[in-house]
């Protein structure tokens, strides 16, 4: 169904809900609301409206549903699959002004916000009070939450405590036609009804507009330590990872690095301070925490035992702030650093851990019989591999043909390991050609079912998630 263009009208009637400095058509803030960081992607929106409350955003809604007009939400244009991006024009609803805490419930250890408040802020809010929401996407000094439920993020964290799914209890949202609901309750157990809240999470703005949210937080740990694992082949740092859970540890973050990966960080962040030996491969980043410390030594000591069978370079073993704090500025700099370095296209591959040495071979392999260079990092302990292919000195042509084969052979493998396409950016814009692998035409019309209940007229951020 074609939809209608914004007419003078149209533009007024916007005005007058969001007031008119709340609205831009100019031609420099169409660029910027018509990308987000997914590759150089750039799709113009036709105005931008930036509401302040959920009754603005609902007037929007019925508005665009009686014209026909589509709608793309966005947070903070931090998202990787090109989840923000208006590919069929129209308005842009930036969620920007609703960037409050409402209320920190210390007595149910709760928080309830708006969606536009950055993670690190909500984070540190928390955290004053002894208390902790522990999903910490690389981005999270710059992202919003709302986007963070929007895309199911997760971050190093999510190993030990979880995805962003799992500490949301309740959402506010308005429908594609403006209505306005709540999908649960603020409870930590529901079993009535359908989970709309869950269906919610992850849905990338396809099935409604995220105003409030209520989080459940958990007491903050007291204590933590860092190890930093250097070894010589990079599927033997892949292989080690299986084994420290196996042995019954359960880091609070396992990351992974390649080489390369390193490199073209240390370089970006101008930071070499951090040792790595000629001879290393990967490196594991595997931190424990807890309100014992004398039980995170000895979690340690049992890692390190593990590790004797994996032909480890180098054991850091990180007790200082500022080389904690260097490295995971490394680790959270690397998606821009290599960015920075090269043209790429990313997959955000996932699989069983056990299945991680399997992956990274594949992805060696196919890059070789490819002629493409692949970086790869991510969140090991998760089996997320995020997998990184560099044009680097590649010709246009030649990157144009290649490319798409290996990043298609890439997602057959992760498919072929029981794995899936992503694992916390989303589907968005740029994925959505390879749900098929993953889905079978009963399941993806299971899903279109959905979006059409909720969106019969497919105004919200169409054009998403769908092959
Ligand atoms: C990271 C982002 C890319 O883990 O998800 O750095
Ligand atoms: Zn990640």
């Amino acid at each position: 169904m074609p939809y209608n263009k914004i007419t003078p009208k149209t533009l007024q009637q916007l005005k007058n809900i969001v007031g008119a400095s709340h609205l831009y058509t100019s031609h420099d803030q169409r660029i910027a609301y018509g990308k987000d960081k997914t590759e150089d992607l750039l799709f113009l929106p036709e105005v931008i409206v930036l509401p302040k409350n959920t009754a603005e955003i609902s007037q929007i809604m019925q508005l665009c549903h009686r014209e026909n007009i589509p709608v793309t939400p966005r947070g903070a244009g931090t998202g990787l699959a090109g989840g923000a991006l208006p590919v069929c024009g129209g308005i842009v609803l930036s969620v920007e002004r609703l960037n409050q805490i409402i209320e920190l419930d210390e007595e149910n250890l709760q928080i309830t916000t708006e969606p536009a408040v950055i993670t690190e802020v909500l984070q540190n809010e928390v955290q004053s009070k002894g208390l902790y929401y522990p999903p910490d996407p690389a981005s999270r000094g710059s992202s919003f939450i709302g986007g963070n439920v929007a895309t199911n993020a997760g971050g190093p964290r999510a190993v030990k405590y979880g995805v962003v799914k799992d500490y949301v209890l309740n959402l506010e949202v308005v429908l594609a036609d403006g209505s306005i609901i709540w999908t649960g309750a603020n409870t930590l157990k529901n079993s009535t009804g359908y989970n709309l809240t869950q269906l919610m999470v992850g849905s990338e703005g396809t099935l409604g507009i995220i105003t409030k949210i209520v989080l459940k937080l958990i007491p903050a740990p007291q204590h933590s330590l860092l190890l930093l694992v250097s070894f010589k082949s990079a599927v033997k740092a892949c292989a080690a990872v299986a084994a420290i859970f196996k042995a019954g540890i359960i880091p609070s973050c396992m990351e992974f690095m390649e080489r390369q990966a390193i490199d073209v960080a240390q370089n970006y962040l101008q930071d070499t301070t951090l040792p790595i030996r000629a001879t290393t491969e990967a490196q594991l980043i595997i931190e424990v925490d807890g309100n014992h410390i004398d039980t995170l030594y000895n979690d340690c000591e049992k890692i390190n035992s593990v590790l004797d069978s994996f032909d480890c370079d180098e054991v850091l073993f990180a007790d200082d702030e500022h080389t904690k704090n260097s490295l995971w500025k490394l680790r959270r700099n690397l998606n821009y650093a290599i960015k920075n370095y090269s043209a790429v296209k990313k997959a955000d591959t996932v699989v069983p851990r056990a299945s991680l040495p399997q992956l990274l071979k594949g992805i060696h392999s196919i890059s070789k019989k490819h002629g493409i260079q692949a970086v790869n990092y991510g969140h090991a302990g998760d089996g997320n591999l995020h997998v990184t292919l560099l044009k680097e000195h590649l010709t246009d042509e030649y990157w144009n043909r290649e490319m798409p084969l290996a990043m298609l052979a890439i997602f057959q493998l992760v498919a072929s390991l029981k794995g899936t396409i992503s694992g916390e950016h989303g589907i968005g814009w740029i994925q959505k050609e390879y749900l098929k692998l993953v889905f079978s035409p009963i399941e993806i019309q299971l899903m279109q079912a959905i979006k059409s209940s909720f969106d019969p007229k497919n105004i919200l951020n169409p054009s998403k998630i769908f092959p």
